[in-house]
């Protein structure tokens, strides 16, 4: 949890004021908090996440997909898969959300300053990503190439598909986008994400690669990106895990003896490769 700007008591949800909500995809959207109180600034970290409470339907946590630069608007990006984020899509603006956190560690944008950064992501995994691309394109000049590799199942899946394209055109990065099928007038790149990186613009000797998305997307990652030669300590990988608590005391969340909600969801590829070795982590 960053200390300094957390919610007063960790386990008592904040109430946050729904301001904007956006279709993204047919079963996504992003939804713009702030909060009810005195538009008080909830600062995180790029890849931490809350607990978002629906009142009176259950609370999960979802990664903060907005601007670290813009703390008083806390941006989430959740795909409806069941009762909570179903009921969060029916919300409309103005009606009002509890909110814990933000917690769990971080993607490690500062220490990656000097190297190439190669960013691999799957489906709804961009959008814990989303951050760390803003603070990186903020300060764009303190990293060498910088590489984005978006896999998506059909070209209608592709989340923030213009931002994507106006990253590409800025011509200060490689955005590369694959889908797993091709439908309507797609003549882009067809395949799996991770077939991207063999060919990825960076040098592996000096880079920082960040991943998220679905398991089996990251296992095939962390194997291509190891034989270009990134070494396991300079991989991050980001976690799910069921959560109840977020803050390390209930013990929903745990891997072997770590607690994704406080040790992660971000783990150095190192710390942790010895878990990914088993099947359906
Ligand atoms: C640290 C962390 C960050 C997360 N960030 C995000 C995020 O930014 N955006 C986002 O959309 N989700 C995110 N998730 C996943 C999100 O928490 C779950 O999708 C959510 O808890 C599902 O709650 P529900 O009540 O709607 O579904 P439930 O009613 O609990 O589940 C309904 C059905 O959906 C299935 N299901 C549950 N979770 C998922 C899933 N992740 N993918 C596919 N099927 C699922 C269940 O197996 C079940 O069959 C994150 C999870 C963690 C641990
Ligand atoms: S969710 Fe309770 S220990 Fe992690």
């Amino acid at each position: 949890m960053n200390e300094m700007t957390a919610l007063k008591d960790p386990m008592v949800p904040a109430p946050f004021r729904i301001e904007r909500v956006r279709k993204e995809l047919s079963d996504t959207f992003t939804i713009d908090l702030v909060s009810a109180e005195r538009r008080r600034p909830l600062s995180f970290l790029p890849g931490q996440f809350n607990m978002l409470y629906v009142f009176g339907v259950g609370e999960i946590p979802i990664s903060i997909s907005g601007d670290p630069a813009d703390p008083e608007t806390v941006v989430h990006t959740t795909r409806a898969v069941g009762s909570v984020t179903n009921a969060m899509w029916k919300l409309g603006v103005g009606q009002t959300i509890g909110v814990r956190g933000p917690f769990g560690t971080s993607w490690p944008v500062e220490k990656a300053e000097g190297c190439d950064v190669v960013i691999v992501t799957g489906g709804i995994g961009l959008a814990p990503l989303r951050p760390a691309i803003y603070q990186i394109m903020a300060n764009r000049a303190a990293y060498g190439n910088v590489c984005i590799l978006y896999g998506a199942r059909t070209p209608e899946d592709i989340l923030f598909r213009k931002e994507l394209e106006k990253w590409r055109g800025q011509f200060d990065l490689q955005v590369d986008v694959t889908v797993d099928y091709a439908t309507g007038r797609w003549a882009g790149r067809v395949g799996v994400v991770t077939k991207l990186i063999s060919r990825g613009g960076f040098d592996p000797h000096q880079t920082v690669a960040l991943v998220c998305g679905p398991e089996i997307m990251m296992r095939f990652a962390v194997e291509a990106l190891a034989e270009r030669g990134v070494p396991n300590e300079r991989i991050y990988v980001s976690l799910e895990r069921n959560m109840k608590c977020g803050i390390g005391f209930c013990g929903h969340c745990q891997l072997g003896g770590d607690f994704v909600c406080k040790d992660g969801p971000v783990f150095g590829f190192d710390k942790i490769a010895h878990k990914f070795a088993i099947q359906e982590l």
